[in-house]
């Protein structure tokens, strides 16, 4: 992957401490027993991508509908941009855009209408809203689209009317819950380089996605999520070194390769296993193949290494969870 970073100006943390545009404190919600989130404390810069991944089921919609006024917290508080998400929830909608995981369209409207119900409902007057649904349309590049009724629309196409949705009232925060899935790669890449864009006008985001491509890309920082709680938060760049070592080793074997054995190795600095495949990270590369292959040679299938990524290390962090 070679999509270059921007050379803009990204918040560093090392900075001159910037303005906090989003806060969570022990934000907590339950519903019955499940615990979705679970005490999360959270502090989001002004004009950042912040990116929130997780497993299935880690809790990542349910903060942003809160953080958006439409769930309830069962406990803790949140603010943006200084209001209280339950006390100012009206103010909060107004300030926020988001883009839902799931498309919600109204099927009665056309392209524009959907978009032009939508700007009237966050109180904009017609000449600033017919400029801004011009704007949204060539942003998602849907212009000759605008007469179109939403179910004759391509998935893409859907999705992309929800992003454009969620710009119309021009939102200073913008929630973007897994907004490329369904995009084609030319779409996907398009929609990156106008979230960058809106990056650099100063709106800040918080972004879902299991594209680890897209996470490292787009976002300053990294809050890793799993069973309702951050596990990892950092960024990009730091994340990565938590696989301490220079290489990620992939076996894959005929499931009778033993990872324990692997494990106790002195050259082994952590690995991972799932069935037929285990990640060992290393920082003696040579080594470590050399004995797998006099050791191991008939057992295994293929081996491949790589630096680590940031898919490697949410895996490292959020597998074992899954293997339950
Ligand atoms: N309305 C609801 N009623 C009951 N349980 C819910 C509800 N919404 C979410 N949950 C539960 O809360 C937990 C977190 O769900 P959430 O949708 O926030 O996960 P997610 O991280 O967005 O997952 P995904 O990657 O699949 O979108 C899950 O256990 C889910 O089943
Ligand atoms: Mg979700």
């Amino acid at each position: 992957m070679t999509y270059p970073k921007p050379s803009h100006t990204r918040i560093s943390i090392t900075a001159a401490m910037p303005s906090v545009e989003i806060k969570l404190e022990k934000l907590t919600k339950f519903f019955k027993e499940v615990k979705a989130v679970d005490s999360v404390s959270l502090e989001i810069y002004k004009g950042e991508i912040f990116g929130l991944l997780g497993p299935n089921g880690a809790g990542k919609t349910t903060i942003i509908r809160m953080l958006s006024g439409l769930a309830r917290p069962t406990s803790g508080s949140a603010q943006v941009a200084e209001n209280d998400i339950v006390k100012d929830s009206v103010k909060v909608r107004r300030i926020v855009g988001v883009v839902p995981q799931s498309n919600v369209l109204d099927r009665e409207l056309t392209v524009s209408q959907n978009l032009r119900y939508h700007a009237k409902l966050h109180g904009m007057k017609k000449s600033r809203y017919e400029k801004s649904i011009t704007n949204v349309l060539a942003l998602v590049g849907m212009k000759d689209k605008k007469d179109s009724d939403p179910l004759t629309l391509s998935g893409g196409m859907k999705r992309r009317l929800t992003i454009a949705k969620a710009l119309i009232h021009e939102p200073e925060v913008l929630f973007l819950d897994e907004p490329t899935t369904g995009l084609d790669p030319q779409s996907k890449r398009a929609l990156w380089d106008r979230i960058q864009a809106l990056s650099e006008k100063g709106i800040t985001m918080i972004l879902t996605t299991h594209y680890m491509e897209e996470a490292e890309l787009l976002c300053d920082r990294i809050g890793i999520i799993d069973k309702g709680k951050i596990i990892a938060l950092d960024t990009p760049r730091e994340l990565k070194k938590i696989l301490k070592g220079e290489a990620v080793i992939e076996v894959t074997h005929d499931g009778k390769l033993d990872p324990q054995v692997l494990e106790a190795l002195d050259f082994v600095g952590g690995l991972d296993s799932a069935q037929d495949n285990i990640h060992i990270y290393t920082t003696q590369k040579k080594k470590a193949i050399s004995y797998l292959f006099t050791n191991f040679e008939e057992n295994i299938l293929s081996v491949d290494f790589h630096e680590p990524t940031l898919e490697d290390v949410f895996l490292h962090l959020t597998v074992k969870e899954l293997k339950g």
